[in-house]
């Protein structure tokens, strides 16, 4: 029996998806169960990272888990891992912890990777750079006029689709390789405004992007992630612009295809973007 834990999210929901697939006894938590937003064949439990005592029961008979990064909030999780008997985690973890100045959102995932590290568990760790997901908060602005505002338009990543992310975690809860951390990019680099021309092409409505003042993002991303966040994100994207963004060709090695590129990526999310389709 495996566990996934986040699995309502971007990656975790494709983990849960890809282990059905390969013929797998699937469990996930959610604290919503009630939302039943998994497929019918996933048991599915109540449980809470930050509450250990809802998670004996989703780790009873349990010996592979896909471990969701609860910022300082895991320490339970390992308390009763142990005593079921779990063997190996795999971690959602993040590229940041291998910069040399990690910032906010890499020092809390070297949090994370060590508190697995020191459960006494066999670990693998998938650290994936930006994701394609992010994206899908332009959603709401290609939806009112087709302009997508944002702060270094020419800022290049390498942004990875969340089934690729998915797809090294499956590989890795199904034949686990102890020790290993994955660093995970997409194909290709793209600036911001590449990104929402394809947009555009995939979905079939002109966008363009337009560039607005670093803080006035500030703003709006403090509403969701703490203000040292936000400022690790635009710094990165600041220091972003000069160059192309490194590819690295992980996804391919680990699972034997090809990566995912932007514009399937979209072409996969389009009711996302297409506001009659909601
Ligand atoms: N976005 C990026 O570019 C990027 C890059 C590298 C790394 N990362 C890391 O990836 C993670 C985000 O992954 P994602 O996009 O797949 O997640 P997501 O879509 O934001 O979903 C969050 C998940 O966490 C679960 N969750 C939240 N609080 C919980 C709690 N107290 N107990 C149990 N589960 C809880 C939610 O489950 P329920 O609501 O169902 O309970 C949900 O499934 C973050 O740690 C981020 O730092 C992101």
């Amino acid at each position: 029996m495996l566990l996934v834990t986040g699995a309502t999210g971007n990656v975790g929901r494709n983990v849960v998806a890809q282990l059905l697939d390969a013929g797998e006894k699937v469990r996930a938590i959610t604290r919503d169960p009630g939302a039943r937003t998994l497929p019918g064949d996933v048991e599915v439990l109540a449980g809470d990272l930050t509450r250990p005592e809802t998670l004996p029961a989703a780790l009873r008979g349990v010996d592979r888990a896909f471990l969701f990064p609860l910022f300082g909030a895991l320490g339970g999780f390992f308390d009763v891992a142990r005593q079921a008997g779990l063997e190996h985690v795999v971690l959602l973890s993040s590229s940041a912890v291998t910069l040399p100045s990690p910032g906010w959102i890499g020092d809390r995932h070297l949090e994370c990777e060590s508190a697995v590290a020191a459960s006494g568990l066999s670990w693998t760790y998938v650290r994936p750079g930006a994701f394609m997901a992010n994206d899908l908060a332009w959603a709401a602005q290609i939806a009112a006029g087709g302009v997508v505002r944002g702060a270094y338009g020419r800022a290049s990543t390498a942004p990875i689709d969340e089934r690729d992310i998915a797809a090294v975690a499956v590989r890795s809860l199904l034949a686990p390789r102890p020790g290993m951390a994955y660093e995970l990019t997409g194909p290709e680099s793209l600036t911001q405004i590449d990104r929402v021309r394809i947009i555009g092409e995939t979905i079939g409505s002109p966008l363009r992007f337009e560039e607005v003042p670093a803080e006035q993002i500030r703003r709006q991303l403090i509403e969701r992630i703490p203000p040292q966040g936000a400022d690790f994100l635009l710094a990165r994207l600041a220091e972003a612009q000069d160059g192309a963004a490194e590819t690295l060709p992980t996804v391919e090695e680990v699972t034997g295809r090809p990566a995912f590129g932007y514009a399937e990526w979209v072409a996969h999310r389009a009711a996302d973007f297409d506001p009659g389709a909601r």
